[in-house]
């Protein structure tokens, strides 16, 4: 089996809180960031696709092909964006590295022409790095409104 990966980049600003959670507890577990009006990342996706190499091209799955889907799926939706605002498969979802790396491989899933999805990596920092292989996990997703879509504005 061979593991292709195709690294792609992209900014954008987020928030973590919990809707449900006082003030004082998001302050607590959150810290720095929960800062109200968001805060920004240049974060990495690692996209890893396994497979066996197809006899006539030796490709697992085409790279440019895999960038154009990345890019489709997800990049331009995020790039430059509000992660709690502005996309709408995160609505509701705390923006953290894991729930990202969970998130995005349902976008891609389906969507692979050869190979198979093997890995999601989403880098927030050079520091702060997560891994997801596709296992079985259910991540809530909060009511969007007057909780995590543009809540919290002072009057
Ligand atoms: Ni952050």
């Amino acid at each position: 089996m061979i593991y292709v990966t195709r690294k792609s980049t992209f900014s954008a600003a987020h928030r973590l809180y919990n809707p449900t959670f006082t003030d004082e507890r998001n302050d607590a577990v959150f810290d720095k960031c929960n800062n109200l009006w968001g805060h920004g990342h240049n974060y990495v996706l690692e996209v890893t696709v396994k497979g066996l190499p197809d006899p006539e091209t030796g490709y697992v799955i085409d790279l440019k092909e895999l960038k154009d889907i990345l890019d489709d799926a997800i990049i331009q939706k995020v790039d430059h964006k509000h992660l709690n605002h502005d996309v709408e498969f995160l609505f509701g979802i705390i923006p953290t590295v894991e729930n990202l790396c969970v998130v995005f491989w349902d976008q891609l899933r389906n969507r692979l022409p050869s190979g198979e999805l093997h890995r999601i990596r989403v880098y927030e920092s050079d520091q702060n790095v997560a891994d997801y292989y596709g296992e079985p996990v259910s991540i809530p997703r909060y009511a969007v409104g007057a909780s995590m879509h543009g809540e919290g504005v002072p009057a």
